[in-house]
């Protein structure tokens, strides 16, 4: 189902990878890879870390998992809107299908800080909000890398052939 190879991450993601509305991230790129993959990665790393300093985990994993549960609502708007106001639309889209601890609602509320003003309240916040920061980096720069690699075999071929041509 999922590359994690973690029974109890498994068994905590679960429920949320059988809401058919998430399973519509899987179709949307972000980053440079889809918006499912990346929440994985978020979730996974988060459970990783909030597991190893004996945090609320479980709590920590879903709110990680949902952190960019949104679908098309910012479509419309620029690139700093999108930024700011996406966390609103994943809290109000996650509520619809877990009831979501006041916690909970701080760690996606919040993950873009400080792009979005308010600061994280919890430690588990601050955790899944620079977990997502290095995830996002890591997602831009595998996705860069690719391009760039695309990019230099079409000049290689360009090359070739006007020797070739020649
Ligand atoms: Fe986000
Ligand atoms: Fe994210």
């Amino acid at each position: 189902m999922n590359s994690y190879t973690d029974e109890e991450f498994d068994s905590i993601v679960s429920p949320i990878l059988e809401i058919e509305e998430f399973n519509r991230l899987k179709y949307i790129t972000h980053h440079g890879i889809t918006r499912f993959d990346h929440s994985m990665r978020v979730a996974y790393y988060s459970y990783k870390i909030s597991k190893s300093l004996r945090l609320d985990y479980k709590e920590v994993t879903e709110a990680a998992l949902l952190h960019d549960f949104f679908l098309d609502e910012v479509d419309s708007e620029n690139r700093v809107g999108r930024l700011r106001h996406h966390p609103e639309y994943a809290v109000k889209n996650a509520s619809k299908y877990v009831d979501l601890s006041e916690k909970q609602i701080d760690i996606i509320r919040t993950h873009m800080f400080p792009v979005t003003f308010t600061p994280p309240k919890y430690l588990e916040s601050w955790i899944v909000d620079a977990v997502d920061d290095v995830a996002a980096l890591y997602e831009k720069g595998y996705c860069m890398h690719r391009q760039l690699r695309t990019a230099m075999f079409l000049f290689m071929f360009l090359v070739v052939n006007f020797v070739k041509m020649r």
